[in-house]
């Protein structure tokens, strides 16, 4: 099978999401629902793909930038129903193959498998097949369209709002996942009349028309669950909660721990022998490499998280890298663009921006290090600022190789420490510190000796009395 379109079918506002936004743009494990959606089809085999856009269709166009050329839009000005949508896509087919695979664009857990199998059961079948569609059985079919039979044989999609009593008991349903011959389908499109309860042209009738020929053939989905459609908040919910277990079952057969409620969004990738704790959520671009341990409650924002690195509990990490061996946290903030090279240390409520901490280097407690650079094997002591901020611009700090810098110290930047150089505790560093320096600012101590008691005495005497 070579050569496969997929038409998705994205026009429609979604009314019952209450929402401004297209509902296929509302957002699963970290991916828009039309993401999921394209990726199966991807996954299954199929070449390209023409999206039709509506509602917010400017939106739902840039949010397809990811995936390049493989997908284009097609415009559906008004929405005249789905039967109307595909025809609205066949303009921009181009030199599709002998299939076209029609799918919605709200339904994400849609597995690869499910349509890779529609599209070869069409492909082995005789020419006089026209279209394949999937079909399911569910215990509450209310709101889908019933598969009508005759015979064995399917004959017609009826939807809800159009069915009889006696058909609204069917319970085998129609998701709207269709395989269908390219050369029928453009003929099948164009005849197509409004005639139903909503005036729409609907892709169902397209079944029909098949059937007439004996030409639809259908193909039993032994897991409904992945083939629902989202149409509110509530359906939206409960997918991601079905896809998010999905994805954890998938990276604990390749060998990752993943404990608790951890979540992992889609397109995270994490090696095997890594260790996910409890409450860790990783998402975007995230990657979490061989032996990494991310522990109780941190939360990953494309972060690369190189081989057996150490995350104590709830530290906070965006768009950043972690090295080999290093650790962080408990508590610690890494916001965009930090740095921690291989064995480097970031403690306790210690926040880095736009900061690199070359190898072995050690912030272990209290700090604030924005727009700096940290020498291999310096030591950056309790309460230290980086003062990099003077109310209108940023400026750097840099520190060399080995230097110590004392606690409570205030770097105002722009300024460099030399290589090896030392900061004494409370030291506010105003100007450049050369290599093998010591920087000291602070004012000296005075020892006053007895002065305690008689100090007691004063304070008693003046106190005064309870009345
Ligand atoms: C459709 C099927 C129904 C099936 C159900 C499965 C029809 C007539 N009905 O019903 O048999 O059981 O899906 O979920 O096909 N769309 C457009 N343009 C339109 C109308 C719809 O692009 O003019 C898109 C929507 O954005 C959506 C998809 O098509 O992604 C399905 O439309 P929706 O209105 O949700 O169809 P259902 O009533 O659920
Ligand atoms: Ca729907």
């Amino acid at each position: 099978m070579k050569n496969v379109t997929a038409i998705v079918l994205a026009a429609g506002q979604g009314t019952r999401m209450k929402s401004t936004r297209a509902k296929v743009l509302h957002e699963i494990c970290g991916k828009t629902i039309l993401h999921h959606v394209l990726s199966a089809a991807f996954d299954a085999g199929v070449t390209d793909a023409v999206v039709v856009v509506g509602f917010d269709g400017d939106a739902v166009r840039a949010s397809l930038e990811p995936f390049g050329e493989r997908v284009r839009t097609a415009l559906q000005a008004e929405q005249r129903g789905t039967g109307h949508a595909v025809g609205c896509a066949l303009p921009q087919l181009g030199r599709a193959g002998d299939q076209v695979l029609v799918l919605c664009g709200d339904t994400p857990l849609v597995r690869a498998k499910d349509l890779e199998r529609l599209m070869t059961t069409l492909a082995s079948s005789p020419a006089r097949t026209s279209l394949a569609l999937l079909t399911c059985l569910v215990p509450d079919p209310s709101g889908y369209g019933r598969i009508i039979r005759d015979g064995g044989q399917v004959r017609a999609i009826r939807e809800h709002r159009d069915c009889s009593e006696a058909e609204r008991a069917i319970l085998e349903i129609n998701p709207a996942m269709y395989a269908v011959r390219t050369a029928f389908l453009e003929p099948a499109v164009q005849l197509l009349k409004p005639n139903n309860a909503q005036g729409e042209l609907y892709f169902t009738d397209v079944v029909a028309q098949a059937a007439e020929q004996s030409g639809a053939i259908s193909v039993l989905c032994d897991d409904a669950s992945t083939l629902v459609g989202i149409n509110d908040r509530a359906q939206l919910h409960s997918a991601e909660e079905v896809m998010y277990a999905r994805i954890a079952a998938d990276l604990q057969r390749s060998g990752v721990t993943i404990r608790g409620d951890a979540r992992i969004d889609a397109g995270v990738v994490v090696e095997p022998e890594a260790v996910i704790e409890q409450g860790v959520r990783l998402r975007g671009a995230t990657v979490v490499r061989r032996g990494a341990f991310v522990d109780v409650g941190c939360v990953l924002s494309d972060v690369v998280v190189a081989e057996e690195a150490r995350l104590q509990p709830y530290s906070v990490a965006t768009r950043s890298t972690i090295g080999k061996k290093a650790q962080i946290g408990p508590f610690s903030h890494l916001r965009p663009d930090s740095e921690i090279h291989e064995d480097a240390h970031v403690g306790n409520f210690v926040e880095t921006k736009k900061t690199v901490l070359r190898k072995g280097a050690k912030a272990n407690h209290l700090a604030y290090l924005g727009d700096g650079d940290i020498g291999a094997g310096a030591n950056i002591g309790a309460g230290t600022i980086f003062c990099n901020y003077d109310g209108f611009q940023k400026h750097r700090t840099d520190i060399g190789e080995g230097a110590f810098v004392g606690s409570d110290s205030q770097i105002i930047a722009p300024v460099t420490i030399g290589k090896g150089a030392y900061v004494a505790t409370g030291t506010t560093v105003t100007k450049d510190v050369p290599p093998d320096a010591l920087a000291i600012s602070r004012v000296k101590q005075e020892n006053k000796e007895g002065y305690a008691s008689r100090l007691r005495a004063r304070l008693k005497a003046s106190k005064p009395k309870p009345s």
